[in-house]
C-alpha cells in the first residue's frame, strides 16, 4: 500500500526521500512524487516507479530542505501522473500525501464544488486537502488547527502529511488507522509509513497514534496532540531494527533471501521460549493472561491472506494438543458478520505487519466485546502489537518481499508452542510427548536448511512446468493450509492460477480439471494419511494428471507413481508444514522468475493491506 517519506532539517530533503521512497517499494505501489520546499513549492510525479520519478526530474527544481515523498497503491482513480501524490490545494499553498481511504469524500467534493473549488484528479486526498485549505481560510487559523478541524469531520483512514508553503519551519502529521513513525535526529525530523527509511539516519522514534496530529518545528521542537485538542507528550522509543536486514544481503530477491532466512528466524523465535530438555515452555503474553487463556470457552483466530493459512495450522494443533475448540475467520468477514464473541474468548489475531485493516478492525470489534485479543504480530510497535492485551513478536525480521515466507514459518512456530503451552496447562498431554515435540522442534531449522538445499532439484521442476496455466495443490490434514499456502504463493508471483484443496475434495469438483496439462502438487508428508493421499495420486495419474509429490525418505509407493519427487527429511507429523512450505515457496520462486515475473514487488498486490 502506499508509502509516506517526508524531512524537515538542514540537508538536502530530495535524497532522503527518494532513498526513503525505495525502502518502502515493497509495500507495492504504482506511482511515486515528491513535493519540495525551497522558496516555491515544488510538486513532482510520475506513474511507475520510484525509478521512473527519478528520471523524470534529471533537470528540475529538487532542491530544498523540507519535502514530503509517496508511493501510491491506487484506490480512487487509475494509476496516472494526476491521480499520484503529492497533492497540492486549489491556492497552491498546500502539499499533501495521503495514505488511506476518506469515506465521505464524495460528499466534501460536491461542497466544497459548490463553494468553487475545482479537482484535477479523481482522489480523495485532494477533497480532503482542499477542505483543509477552506477550513484554514474561513477560520483563519493556522494550519495544524486547519488539519485539526478537517480530520474530525472526515470519516475513514488516513496517515497524512502537509507542507505549507507560508509556513516553512514546519511539517504536519497525522494518523488514524495508518501507520506513521516519526524518527527524531538533530534539529531535524523523519516521518515515514514504517521505519525502515528512517534507521539508516536514527534510532529515536516516535510512534503516532490512532488521532494524533505532530507539529514537527524546524528547531526541532515536536508539538503532539489529539484530534480532541489536547496536548500530548511524545513517547519516545528505541528502534531495535538492524539495517543489514533491511538490504538483500547478496540475494538476487528478498524474497529468496527471506526463504533462506527461514533456519535462522524460527530458531530466533524459539530462542528463550522453551527448553526440550528441562520441558517447558514460556510465552510470556501467555503466562500473563494465563487464567483467562487456559479457561477460553474457545479461541477464534483471525487473520487475512497467509496470515490466515498459519491460523488454520494453529487451529489443528490447538484442538489436537490442548482439546480447545477454535475458529479461524478471516478477518474481513468476521468483523462484518455480527459474530457472537464474549468475554469469554480468546482471539489470535495474526498479522506479519500488525497493520492490516481488516485484521485491526477485528481485534477492536472483539475487544469491545471484552474478549481477550493476543497479538502475533511481527512489526514491533505495529497497530495491532498496540491494540492487542498480550502477543508475542514473531521476531523474523523485516520481510520486504511481498509474498510472506519466513514471516508464515515463524507465526506457525508461535502457534506450536502456544499449543504445546496450553496443552501442558491443560494437562492434555503427557511430558514425555511435550518433550518429544519439543526436541523435534529443536531438529526443525537443520530440517528446513536440508529442505532448503533442494533448491537445485526444485529449479528443474520449474524449468519442467513453468508454462503450466493452471495448478491444483491437494493435501490432508496439516497439509491441508499447506496446500492453500503453495497456491497462494504461486499465484501471488507468478500470475499462474492456482488452487488449495483438501486432497479427498478433489473428487467433489476439481477431479473435473484434471488432464495432461494439469500440474497437480501433493504434499504427501503425513503418515497418517498416507494411503489415502496414494488413492488420491492414482485418481490424478488415471486421468493423466501430472504429479508432483512431497515425500518423506523412504516413500517408494509415491517415488513410483509421481512424475516428479521432492524428498524432506521427516519431523514430527504435527511439525510438518514447517519443513514441507520450503519447496513450495521455492518452486513459486523459480516458476514466477522464468516466467520474467517481479518476484518481490507482484503486480497489484501490497504487502500492508491498511484498506479494507
Ligand atoms: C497482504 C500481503 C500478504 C499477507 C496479507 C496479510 O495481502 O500481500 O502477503 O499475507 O496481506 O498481511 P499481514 O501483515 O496481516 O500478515
Amino acid at each position: 500500500m502506499c508509502g509516506i517519506v517526508a524531512y524537515i532539517g538542514k540537508k538536502e530533503a530530495y535524497p532522503i526521500l527518494v532513498k526513503g521512497l525505495k525502502r518502502l517499494e515493497y509495500r507495492g505501489y504504482d506511482s511515486a512524487g515528491v513535493a519540495l520546499l525551497n522558496g516555491s513549492l515544488n510538486v513532482h510525479k510520475k506513474e511507475g516507479k520510484v525509478k521512473d520519478l527519478e528520471d523524470f526530474v534529471v533537470n528540475l527544481n529538487t532542491s530544498g530542505n523540507m519535502g514530503i515523498g509517496h508511493t501510491r497503491w491506487a484506490t480512487h482513480g487509475v494509476p496516472c501522473d494526476r491521480n499520484a501524490h503529492p497533492h497540492t490545494s486549489n491556492s497552491g499553498n498546500l502539499a499533501i500525501i495521503h495514505n488511506g481511504i476518506i469515506e465521505n469524500y464524495a460528499a466534501i467534493k460536491e461542497e466544497l464544488s459548490q463553494r468553487g473549488y475545482s479537482f484535477t484528479s479523481d482522489t480523495d486526498t485532494e477533497v480532503m486537502l482542499n477542505l483543509i485549505e477552506d477550513i484554514q481560510q474561513e477560520e483563519k487559523c493556522v494550519i495544524e488547527e486547519a488539519v485539526r478541524i478537517a480530520l474530525n469531520e472526515v470519516i475513514g483512514a488516513y496517515a497524512i502529511v502537509l507542507i505549507d508553503k507560508r509556513e516553512p519551519n514546519k511539517l504536519i502529521a497525522a494518523r488514524k488507522g495508518s501507520p506513521l513513525v516519526i524518527g527524531i535526529g538533530k534539529e531535524e525530523f523523519y516521518v515515514a509509513s514504517d521505519a525502515s527509511p528512517i534507521i539508516e539516519y536514527t534510532n529515536n522514534v516516535v510512534y503516532l497514534n490512532d488521532e494524533e496530529l505532530a507539529i514537527l518545528n524546524r528547531d526541532g521542537g515536536l508539538e503532539i496532540k489529539t484530534l480532541g485538542n489536547i496536548s500530548k507528550s511524545p513517547y519516545i522509543q528505541k528502534l531495535e531494527m538492524d539495517l543489514e536486514k533491511i538490504e538483500k544481503g547478496g540475494y538476487e530477491h528478498f524474497m529468496l533471501k527471506e526463504i533462506f532466512e527461514q533456519p535462522q528466524v524460527i530458531q530466533d523465535c524459539m530462542r528463550g521460549r522453551m527448553n526440550a530438555d528441562q520441558g517447558w515452555i514460556k510465552l510470556g503474553g501467555v503466562n500473563e493472561f494465563s487464567n483467562r487463556i487456559n479457561n477460553a470457552k474457545r479461541i477464534i483466530i483471525t487473520a487475512c491472506g497467509t496470515s490466515w493459512h498459519s491460523g488454520l495450522i494453529g487451529e489443528y494443533l490447538i484442538e489436537e494438543l490442548a482439546r480447545v475448540p477454535v475458529e479461524v475467520e478471516y478477518a474481513s468477514e468476521f468483523r462484518y458478520r455480527n459474530p457472537i464473541v464474549t468475554e469469554k474468548d480468546v482471539i489470535l489475531a495474526i498479522s506479519q505487519s500488525g497493520e492490516t485493516a481488516d485484521t485491526l478492525a477485528a481485534i477492536q470489534f472483539a475487544k469491545e466485546r471484552q474478549a481477550l485479543i493476543y497479538g502475533i504480530c511481527n512489526v514491533i510497535g505495529s497497530s495491532i502489537a498496540r491494540e492487542s492485551h498480550a502477543g508475542s513478536y514473531t521476531h523474523a525480521g523485516p520481510e520486504i518481499g511481498v509474498a510472506s515466507t519466513k514471516a508464515f514459518s515463524v507465526q506457525v512456530t508461535i502457534l506450536t508452542l502456544m499449543a504445546l503451552q496450553l496443552a501442558q496447562s491443560k494437562g492434555t498431554i503427557s511430558q514425555s510427548r511435550l518433550r518429544q515435540i519439543l526436541f523435534e522442534l529443536e531438529q526443525v531449522p537443520e530440517k528446513v536448511k536440508q529442505a532448503l538445499a533442494l533448491d537445485n532439484v526444485i529449479k528443474e521442476i520449474a524449468v519442467k512446468y513453468h508454462q503450466a496455466k493452471n495448478f491444483l495443490y491437494l493435501g490432508r490434514g496439516l497439509s491441508f493450509p499447506i496446500a492453500l499456502e503453495g497456491a497462494l504463493k504461486l499465484k501471488e508471483i507468478s500470475y499462474i492460477h492456482a488452487e488449495g484443496y483438501p486432497a479427498a475434495e478433489m473428487k467433489h469438483g476439481p477431479i473435473a480439471l484434471i488432464d495432461e496439462n494439469m500440474p497437480v502438487v501433493f504434499i504427501a508428508t503425513n503418515k497418517s494419511a498416507h494411503e489415502k493421499i496414494v488413492s488420491n495420486i492414482q485418481e490424478v495419474k488415471a486421468r493423466k494428471g501430472k504429479v508432483i509429490a512431497i515425500v518423506l525418505p523412504g516413500d517408494t509407493t509415491i517415488k513410483k507413481l509421481a512424475d516428479d519427487v521432492i524428498e524432506i527429511p521427516e519431523t514430527d507429523e504435527l511439525l510438518s508444514p514447517l519443513v514441507s512450505i520450503v519447496p513450495l515457496q521455492l518452486l513459486s520462486y523459480h516458476i514466477a522468475l522464468l516466467r520474467g515475473c517481479n518476484v518481490d514487488q507482484p503486480r497489484n498486490l501490497a504487502k500492508s493491506v491498511t484498506v479494507e
